[in-house]
């Protein structure tokens, strides 16, 4: 099977991350093309998966354009779609994994008679899109998509409620490789040294710096932690978020918590850093479509808090497997922290189950084996 995989971003965030394992397995029979250059590119060639970018011009639709501006950005988009049509056709299908993915490709497959399929890894709500961007995006699936591949069943059910065909939809969660996730105790400790860290409470908060994204939140209930308690801040600003940084480090002086957070920007060592942790915190204030922080957290045996919304709720059982609190509360927040500190064991074993249930229901093998099956389905081989 030759498929043409299809993705807006230079950046490497969580959708390109995971197309990086969804890709692999057709590595000798795929191309991955980029609507922008950056260490996304570097990050497919490291693994073998053969990439090339696919245009050099800046695509200008947001996620809160208004009609005439999409309307602009689809001009510019013509010279992209023809090239992407005449590469298709010596692909068995496109797949689409992001919006802007969709739209070109969408055009692409109808010109091209190319079977188109989306993986949606976005929540379609007013809480993350324009009215535009959602007619767009599910006007285009429902017309051209012969399959849909949500990552939750938030995803999915966004995607309906937002009036997209329900009949051509599956869901794959994404998948990990849990041995990448099993860390010495050796490099822990040498870690913990080197952030100067050795003898504090580490809650780690890995995640883009984006307003959505909910650093501030974290950085309030801290300031209601036991001094012990420092916070990692792993992320960069990907998609421009630049004036929130400065917030975030105003807010950070403001409180006097300079000495008890840490930015430590954009990191590849994730599963080590985390390991490193003694708590891992997600604080989205809109609905997390996925959460791949949630179960890399959980894979490194480390207890999660994540808030209470989207595909979160579909990866933690409260109480059970990691903790959920209502999104944009960091007093529930600093709650749930304090417990967590003076119950050291209790939440040990709390994260060893996490670790086991993570395990059995994200591992990568099966997920791509899933996806393998839709895709032989759709095209009937
Ligand atoms: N990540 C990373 N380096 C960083 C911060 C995050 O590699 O400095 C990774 C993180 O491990 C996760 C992904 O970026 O795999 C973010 O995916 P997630 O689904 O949590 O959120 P997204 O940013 O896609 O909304
Ligand atoms: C998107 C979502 C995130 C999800 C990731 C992978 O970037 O924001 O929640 O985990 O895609 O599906």
């Amino acid at each position: 099977m030759k498929i043409l995989f299809l993705d807006q971003s230079g950046k490497p965030g969580g959708a390109e991350l995971c197309l990086i394992d969804i890709a692999k397995p057709y590595r000798h029979h795929c191309l991955v093309g980029l609507f922008a250059d950056g260490s996304f590119k570097s990050l497919l060639e490291q693994n073998e998966i053969p990439v090339e970018i696919l245009t050099n011009r800046e695509i200008q639709v947001r996620k809160e354009s208004s009609l005439s501006q999409g309307l602009a950005s689809l001009t510019q988009l013509l010279p992209l779609i023809n090239k992407v049509a005449t590469i298709a056709r010596e692909y068995d299908l496109i797949y689409a994994n992001t919006q802007k993915a969709l739209v070109v490709g969408a055009i692409a497959s109808f010109i091209s008679r190319r079977p188109l399929v989306y993986h949606l890894h976005d929540i379609l709500s007013p809480e993350h899109f324009s009215k535009t961007n959602r007619t767009i995006a599910v006007s285009l699936a429902n017309r051209f998509a012969k399959l849909i591949i949500a990552n939750s069943q938030a995803s999915k059910q966004a995607f309906i409620e937002a009036g997209g065909k329900e009949n051509i939809i599956e869901i794959a969660y994404n998948g990990f490789d849990s041995n990448l996730y099993q860390i010495s105790n050796d490099e822990i400790k040498k870690l913990r040294q080197e952030l100067g860290l050795e003898n504090k409470f580490i809650i780690g908060h890995f995640s883009r710096l984006s307003p959505w994204k909910g650093q501030h939140i974290l950085i309030e209930a801290l300031a209601k932690c036991p001094e012990n308690a420092v916070v990692i801040l792993v992320g960069d600003a990907l998609f421009g978020e630049q004036e929130y940084v400065k917030k975030l480090h105003l807010q950070v002086t403001n409180l006097g918590l300079g000495n008890r957070v840490k930015f430590l920007g954009f990191r590849n060592d994730i599963p080590q850093l985390m390991s490193a942790c003694d708590l891992i915190a997600h604080t989205s204030t809109a609905a997390e479509p996925f959460g791949r922080v949630i179960v890399e957290g959980m894979l490194c045996g480390k207890p999660v808090i994540a808030a209470k919304a989207g595909g979160a709720m579909e990866i933690v059982e409260n109480g059970v497997n990691g903790f959920l609190v209502v999104p944009n509360q960091p007093q529930e927040l600093a709650i749930v922290i304090n417990q967590c500190m003076q119950e050291i064991e209790k939440t040990q074993t709390l994260a060893n189950k996490a670790r086991e249930s993570a395990i059995a229901r994200f591992d990568v093998e099966v997920i791509n084996q899933n996806i393998a099956g839709f895709l032989r389905n759709l095209l009937q081989v």
